[in-house]
């Protein structure tokens, strides 16, 4: 059979794995697909500038719009990142009947429902395993691995600087901002860190995440984020004196009421393998009623473990080149026209456990005044600790930890402990979650 001519747009570090490795394993790969893959054209902003991967018998050019009106080219790959001009490069390779793959989280996060609806009108593909947990074929294994279940929840450590922050906080008691700069000098950090720092990116890719598990509408607007700047290093401390860790979760929960969509820090018991995924390591478990609990480890970002994602996809495209294209795996994994309407629910609308740290007077009945205030709030107490003073004799540190509760208790419970004349200061608050 005739190779298969695939056009690469951006060859940055994904571009640049991306090359390697569909150069370095054509003949294996071919074995797979059943035809040889071969890159005939790729685009970048600049010509010059030196790259990781070998360009020769590539036509390069500056203007993506080369590859994408090249008649040969049946598959592009969109590995540049970002949206607005991306998101037209897009559309317009699927005018020209192009099968599309892409790592563009963003991208999928925000215009994926648009983008899909177009791919299907046109019979085309437009794959996005490299958008979630790097190399980790964490949307096949939901998509098709689990189609039996019905999905009950899924956590995931799925943004690899955060957790790379938060892994040195901890082991070797630096400091936030000395760490991100650390991540940003390794390249492991977006373009715009606090996409990172912030749940912005994780936020992306648990949109993709969600809505392929419940067969949801894309919709990042509804994700709750909470970033980890507010982590202090007292707080991984006390977390792991209390048995937890502190790792930056996307959490997508389906209950009664609808789905909870969330990217926060949350404790979670020191026990559990995912408590353990360190660095700039990705881990997703994703809960189902059949299955039970399955973990999900690899690399979440880097050059070749990306590649590695977007090759599997162009393999996956070339195997279905002679397919029906009625009979694809739907991009969503629900039949477009199954994709449910289920409520996606407000923040004060969770339920979830909390560690609380104040700091309070050193005197008789403070801490009475905050379990009054508490239970008056139907928040149940699992666990009181308090400690040395931090920095001045005159205020304790408390820390607690509650059973789970509504998110609209909790809210009303933190503004009157706050309003307490013994109590200084805000109370942190971290969400706490078993993952039993
Ligand atoms: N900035 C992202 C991360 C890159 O740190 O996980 C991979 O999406």
């Amino acid at each position: 059979m005739k190779p298969v001519k695939v056009g690469i747009l951006g060859l940055g570090t994904v571009g640049g794995g991306t090359v390697n490795v569909l150069t370095r394993n054509a003949a294996e790969i071919a074995r797979r697909a059943g035809r040889d893959i071969i890159i005939t054209r790729a685009s970048a902003r600049d010509l010059s500038r030196s790259r990781i991967c070998d360009t020769s018998g590539i036509t390069l050019t500056t203007d993506p719009l080369d590859i994408i009106n090249d008649p040969d080219i049946e598959i592009v790959l969109e590995l540049i990142g970002g949206t607005g001009l991306v998101k037209e490069l897009v559309f317009k390779a699927l005018e020209q009947g192009k099968h599309v793959v892409t790592a563009n989280k963003a991208l999928i996060a925000l215009h994926g429902n648009e983008i899909f609806n177009k791919a299907s009108e046109k019979g085309l593909i437009v794959a996005f395993e490299a958008a979630v947990a790097g190399g980790i074929p964490i949307i096949k294994a939901i998509r098709e691995g689990l189609s039996g279940n019905r999905i009950e929840w899924l956590a995931g450590i799925i943004n690899g600087t955060g957790n790379f922050i938060l892994t040195e906080m901890r082991d070797k008691g630096r400091d936030f901002a000395d760490v991100l700069a650390e991540a940003q000098a390794l390249g492991y950090a977006e373009a715009d860190p606090t996409f990172d720092v912030e749940g912005i990116d994780a936020g992306h890719k648990l949109t993709i995440l969600a809505s392929i598990a419940f067969g949801i509408p894309l919709q990042f607007d509804k994700v709750f984020t909470e970033g980890i700047t507010k982590i202090t290093r007292e707080d991984v401390e006390f977390a792991e004196q209390l048995g937890y860790r502190i790792k930056h979760l996307g959490i997508a929960r389906k209950t009664l009421e609808g789905i909870e969509l969330r990217v926060h820090p949350t404790l979670i018991p020191v026990r559990r393998l995912i408590a353990n995924v360190n660095g700039v390591m990705n881990a997703v478990v994703v809960k189902g009623d059949a299955v039970g609990p399955t973990l999900y480890y690899g690399a979440g970002a880097g050059a070749e473990p990306t590649a590695s994602a977007v090759v599997a996809d162009v393999v996956d495209v070339v195997r279905a080149l002679t397919g029906d294209p009625e009979n694809r795996v739907p991009h969503l994994a629900f039949q477009a026209d199954a994709i449910a309407d289920i409520p996606v629910l407000p923040a004060r609308e969770f339920k979830t456990a909390y560690y609380l740290r104040l700091n309070a007077e050193d005197k008789p009945g403070v801490l009475a005044d905050v379990t009054r205030i508490l239970a008056s709030h139907n928040i149940s107490i699992e666990a009181i600790i308090q400690k040395e003073p931090l920095d001045n004799k005159q205020f304790l540190p408390i820390i607690m930890l509650t059973q789970q509760t509504w998110e609209h208790e909790m809210d009303a419970a933190i503004i009157e402990i706050e309003a307490l004349a013994t109590v200084t200061g805000k109370v942190n608050r971290i969400r706490l979650e078993t993952l039993g």
